[in-house]
């Protein structure tokens, strides 16, 4: 097995970061990044940018990640701590829902128990992670979404074979989280974990561009207006502290012009409006150019 295979994010995520990563790079501080400095992403979900970030950064002395849910972050750990494990279970899975393509119903009968034992938590830390990423590969449009007893109720997807075990990215990902520390809870924890060369990146939950186009429920607690203002205040409250940061969220005015929620929320910070494509809201794709936005307290670009 290689293990120098670079790492890349192991789920489908809502809001998954690859196609930000020049334009993050264009705002990055290179007054932090050329000196030894710490990374803290505090909405990690599949950490397209942390790994971007572990990979080419060598002057990275240490990472912190934290996101709120318990069992995304319990799989992180997982994969940092017992990856060998999670591979034999995870090929396990593999071959049984390989086995029975073809067999629609019988496909089914086997997500969905596996569902049920997911949902009941029961399980050893090493299964309940494999079944976090079999779930992931294999329901449908790779979404996450609970209800309010925290039960994953997502229907199977209707993809055919797919990967559920890919061996050398786990290693490669284990590796990775070498320099990572992992940590689960509110964001606002991370700040506790900076050191005076410290650069955050924030990708919350994305402010819905409309009522219906809402998918910001990753977790139990919905991310409302209150929370992004909770939010800037905590970015306001780093750069008293000089500490730098980029932060990443949904350009409501590209949809209605008289929205300037942000505009007037980030107006002592840089805006930029960048150009944005959604992996998982494809329907908002349809309606052509879409923007998001790039906010930073990074004087130097
Ligand atoms: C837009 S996603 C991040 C996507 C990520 N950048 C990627 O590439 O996959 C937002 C994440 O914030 C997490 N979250 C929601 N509320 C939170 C809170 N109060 N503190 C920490 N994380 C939170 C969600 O669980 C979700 O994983």
């Amino acid at each position: 097995m290689n293990e120098n295979k670079r790492a890349r994010p192991f789920l489908k995520w809502a809001g998954g970061k690859t196609q930000l990563i020049n334009d993050i790079e264009r705002n990055l501080p290179t007054k932090v990044t050329n000196k030894n400095f710490t990374y803290i992403e505090p909405f990690v979900g599949s950490g397209a940018v942390l790994f971007w970030i572990t990979d080419n950064f060598p002057k990275l002395e240490k990472a912190v990640i934290n996101d709120i849910n318990e069992d995304l972050i319990n799989t992180y750990k997982t994969i940092a701590s017992n990856p060998k494990e999670l591979i034999s279970i995870l090929e396990i899975l593999q071959n049984e829902f390989h086995n029975l393509e073809g067999k629609e119903d019988d496909k089914k009968l086997y997500y969905y128990h596996k569902r049920e034992l997911y949902n009941t938590r029961k399980e050893e830390q090493s299964v309940q992670s494999a079944l976090f990423i079999f779930l992931n590969r294999t329901c449908f449009n790779g979404l996450y979404r609970v209800n309010s007893k925290n039960l994953f109720n997502v229907p199977m997807g209707s993809y055919k074979s797919p990967t559920i075990c890919d061996k050398e990215n786990i290693m490669a990902v284990n590796n990775a989280l070498q320099k990572v520390e992992i940590l689960k809870g509110d964001y606002e924890q991370t700040l506790n974990y900076a050191s005076s060369n410290s650069l955050f990146y924030f990708d919350p939950p994305y402010k819905p561009l409309s009522e219906t186009s809402s998918f910001n429920s990753y977790a139990k607690d919905e991310f409302n207006d209150e929370e992004q203002i909770r939010l800037k205040d905590f970015c306001s409250k780093l750069d008293e502290l000089n500490h730098t940061w980029i932060l990443s969220n949904s350009d409501v005015k590209g949809k209605d012009v008289s929205n300037n929620f942000f505009d007037d929320l980030y107006s002592d910070f840089n805006i930029q409006r960048v150009d944005a494509r959604r992996n998982i809201n494809a329907k908002s794709d349809k309606r052509g150019k879409l923007t998001e936005l790039l906010i930073t307290n990074n004087k130097n670009i």
